[in-house]
């Protein structure tokens, strides 16, 4: 995506609705962050402008920046300040594909993206799948970043919009191998939207190479989206934080199993498998794990998918401090944990992850 604006600092909001979309550069014409934009957009699929376009010098720098970064045929979504007819004829002269006032609500703003895009790729039948997952996760991140802001700030979860993503992800994951998925999912920046829609997709795949029905599958794929709830009320800056937790630390971050699972419970209307991934995603069935130390037969099937999605899911995650592992590298150390795993499910769990061209 490409991002144009005379007023850097207002169009953060917007920057940031797109980034749920994929990699967003700015060219900002107020000068904040100079020449940023100029390196980071060699192949943007999209460009969006958020330019006062009753200013003359504004249209004249925003048609220069057209010229130089939009190609032929790409899809050009113009934010316009008022929507009076002048501002409308001025965004359809410098060439818009279709225009939104600029106060339009984020998820309008991404569906209507999401929409252009698809549009665009449905021409190109190799592009043809990514696009459909990308709108899939599109909805997805929506959705998630509903869930995560109102588990912050200590509101309800919103559980339509649980359901909202569990859909869309079920359908991408039926539609796309995990190669197009994960392609999709990399170009997220937020890493609490990467994992939740990583272990979400492993999860939803996992389920479809198993071979589940659609209520199962939703089951598993809800898991997974709410697995690590509780870590939107674990501080950021331990959350966040590159390198080793000390003790301390430490003892916070392992909270949020109990964390999520107390919020789930308190909400009430949660299915009891949903809630068991949520408090015992991190126990092993050699008894090693935490937060309750439970042993085999104690951690059921969903669970024991959860674990093995979520700790495949973290090797593979790309964090400034630490080189992501490739697939069989990744793949290898699950094998490696031995007795904490289920062992025929790490077996099924290679078809997921090591050959997903055979699937469909
Ligand atoms: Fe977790
Ligand atoms: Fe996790």
């Amino acid at each position: 995506m490409l991002l144009i604006t005379d007023r850097s600092d207002e169009s953060r909001d917007v920057a940031r609705g797109l980034a749920l979309l994929g990699h967003c550069a700015v060219v900002a014409l107020d000068g904040q962050g100079k020449g940023q934009g100029e390196r980071a957009v060699a192949q943007p699929r999209i460009v969006v402008s958020d330019v006062d376009l009753g200013e003359r010098r504004s249209v004249e720098a925003i048609r220069e920046a057209l010229t130089r970064h939009r190609r032929k045929d790409m899809p050009y979504l113009c934010l316009l300040r008022d929507m009076t007819a002048r501002s409308t004829i001025q965004a359809r002269a410098i060439g818009a594909t279709e225009i939104l006032p600029a106060g339009a609500a984020p998820s309008v703003l991404v569906k209507t993206i999401s929409q252009l895009l698809q549009e665009g790729e449905d021409a190109d039948p190799a592009r043809g799948t990514q696009a459909f997952t990308r709108a899939h996760l599109a909805t997805a991140a929506v959705s998630l970043a509903d869930m995560l802001q109102s588990a912050s700030s200590g509101k309800a979860i919103p559980l339509a919009a649980v359901e909202a993503s569990v859909d869309a992800i079920d359908q991408a994951a039926g539609a796309a191998d995990i190669g197009d998925w994960l392609q999709v999912v990399w170009s997220y920046d937020d890493l609490t939207y990467q994992h939740c829609m990583l272990v979400a997709g492993l999860a939803a795949s996992f389920a479809h190479r198993l071979g589940f029905g659609e209520d199962d599958r939703r089951l598993v794929t809800r898991a997974a989206v709410l697995h690590d709830i509780g870590k939107a009320r674990i501080p950021l800056d331990i959350l966040h934080k590159p390198g080793a937790l000390d003790e301390a630390e430490q003892a916070v971050m392992r909270s949020h199993p109990v964390v999520g699972h107390q919020m789930l419970v308190a909400q009430g209307g949660i299915r009891p498998e949903v809630l068991a991934a949520v408090r015992s995603h991190h126990e092993y069935l050699d008894g090693t794990g935490y937060p309750d130390g439970l042993r085999g037969h104690e951690i059921s099937d969903i669970v024991r998918m959860i674990t093995i999605c979520d700790i495949y899911a973290a090797l593979i995650e790309r964090r400034s401090y630490k080189l992501p592992l490739l697939p069989d590298q990744a793949y290898d150390l699950l094998v490696l944990m031995g007795a904490k795993l289920d062992a025929d499910l790490v077996r099924a769990f290679g078809d997921v992850v090591l050959k997903p061209a055979q699937a469909a």
